[in-house]
Formats: structure tokens, sequence, C-alpha cells
């Protein structure tokens, strides 16, 4: 890959806005899902169009993996746009409950509606969108109790459109729509790759790093010092050089294993090793 140009999908993880907009006509709720990290740059504002007219509720998920402060400013800011947040950990069974309660108070004008015509019982029907990665199959694996539904984003794979009921009155379709990244911006491209949401296979993962540890100064100054015990004030370069050193990160010839250090530090950042991160916040 060139450049740092991060914009680069799998062509059979797109899938037509048509297709997209047929699945949310048979749905009242949409669930859209978005990573906390990242809440603006994991999500495609498409969504707004195509689910106007349903129901939504918008999860914050991988909450545990946020800064708990900026989630919450996360939130304050769809609850302005006139969007119903979720702060979650899909992974977690005990969020399902949660999911329920809050689809159905979203859905409360659907019901008391319903319930004004003589019809009662009748099934919040809910689908579960957003960008590869974002947690979409842990969650309906979640609320559903069933295990990970091998089907949808690979070609040749059927895709079983069958709906599954939960116990809160709630039918779930047990495959999620998908929507595909935004990246006509390349920042967007940039943090969906920082935080692994981009195969690491189709970038130069030592320039992730470097930019990585840039954006990383300026939101959380002295951390990346602080957590591998070097010096404050490195720039991004001498940065990851500094963690080859203090990990002892080698090649054969006893230079400083760069590639590995780069390595290593996006794994810590993605996976909370540096602590509960945030790489945007809500513009003011
Ligand atoms: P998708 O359907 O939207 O593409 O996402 P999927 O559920 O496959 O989840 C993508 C990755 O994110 C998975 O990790 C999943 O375990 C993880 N994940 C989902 N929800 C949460 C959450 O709330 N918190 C955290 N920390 N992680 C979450 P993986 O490494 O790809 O798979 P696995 O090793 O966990 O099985």
């Amino acid at each position: 890959m060139a450049g740092n140009d991060y914009g680069w999908y799998p062509g059979h993880m797109t899938k037509s806005i048509r297709a997209l907009r047929e699945e949310l006509k048979l749905v009242d709720l949409c669930i859209e899902v978005v990573d906390s990290r990242i809440p603006l740059s994991s999500r495609n504002p498409d969504i707004d169009e195509l689910a106007k007219d349903k129901f939504r509720l918008l999860v914050l998920n991988k909450s545990d993996l946020a800064d708990e402060k900026k989630t919450a400013e996360w939130a304050a800011y769809f609850k302005e746009m006139g969007i119903e947040t979720l702060l979650l950990c899909a992974k977690e069974k005990k969020t399902s409950d949660a999911v329920k309660k809050a689809s159905l108070l979203v859905c409360k004008e659907k019901i008391e509606r319903d319930k004004k015509r003589g019809i009662v019982g009748r099934p919040i029907r809910a689908m579960v969108c957003g960008i590869p990665n974002v947690g979409k199959s842990t969650l309906i694996n979640t609320i559903t109790g069933k295990s990970p539904t091998k089907t949808g984003n690979k070609p040749g794979v059927t895709r079983s459109n069958q709906w599954v009921k939960t116990s809160a009155g709630i039918d779930l379709l047990d495959t999620p729509g998908l929507l595909w990244p935004k990246f006509e911006d390349k920042t967007i491209g940039f943090k969906l790759a920082a935080i692994g949401s981009v195969n690491d296979q189709v970038i130069n993962t030592m320039q992730l790093a470097g930019e990585s540890v840039e954006l990383m100064d300026s939101l959380y100054p002295g951390l990346i010092s602080e957590k591998y015990s070097l010096e404050t004030g490195l720039s991004p370069s001498d940065c990851i050089k500094g963690i080859a050193e203090k990990k002892g990160l080698l090649l054969k010839g006893g230079e400083l294993d760069l590639q590995k250090a780069s390595d290593l530090f996006l794994n810590d950042l993605r996976n909370g090793k540096l602590g509960r991160i945030t790489l945007e916040e809500p513009v003011k």
C-alpha cells in the first residue's frame, strides 16, 4: 500500500445500498453499532438517510476499551442529534438485557400505537447494522444466545436472514446489515487502521505505528513515555526505537527490530494495554 492511504477494503465487504435498503424495509428498529474509540469514523453517515423512517438505537460498543469520560461526551453529542445511545461491551452476556430494554424504550411510540389499535404483543423487528469489526456479530450472538453465525461477509456463504425471537418481545434478524467505512477522509482510514479494523497485511504498519504515536501524544501527552518508561518529548520514530530497545527487540545482526516494535505498540494500543483510549472527540 502506498503513501498514507489506509482506505483499502476487500470488495466482498461492500454491499450495495439497495440491498441494505431492502433489508431495512423488513424492520422497525435499526440498531447501529459503532466502536466507542472512534464513534464518528466507525459510522457510515449514509445510515441516517437509509434508516430515516426507522426507530434508531446507536450502540457505542467496545466501551470497555474506550475512555469513559470521552464516551460520555459522545453519548451527549449523539443525544443532541436526537439519537439514543447505549454504551456496551457486546462480549458480556449481561448486556443483552440492556439492549432489549433500550430497544423497547426507543420503540415505545410504536408499541403504544399498536396498543391503541388493539394489537398487543406484536414483536419489534430489529436489525443490527454497522461497518465491519465493530462487534455486530458478537452483539447478535449475545442477544440471541447463539454461537457465531458463519454467514454474511464471505462470498459463497448464504445469508440466512432468519428471524430470531428473543425473550423481550423483539425479533432480531440473524445477519447484520453491512455498511462500509467512509474512506474519503484519510484520517478516517487511518483511525480505523489504528484500532485494528483494517487488515494489517495490506498496510504499512511501521508507518501506521508512527502516526498513531503522534496522535496518542496529542490526545494523551506523556502516556506512551510512561507506559514504556521512555524519556518524554521523543519523536514518533525515536519512540518506536525506544520501545524496541526497552523490549529487547533485535534483528539477527543486533539492530533494533522496528517492525516488531511497531507491531507490539499497535497491539498494545488496540488491546487496551495503554489504558482506555478514544481517538476522536466530538467537535464542541
Ligand atoms: P462484526 O460482526 O461487526 O464484524 O464484528 P465481530 O462481532 O466479529 O467483532 C469483531 C471483534 O471485536 C472480535 O474480536 C470481537 O470479539 C471483538 N468485540 C466485539 N465486541 C466487543 C466489545 O464490546 N469489547 C471488546 N473488547 N471486543 C469486542 P476478534 O479478535 O476478531 O475475535 P475474538 O478473538 O474475540 O473471537
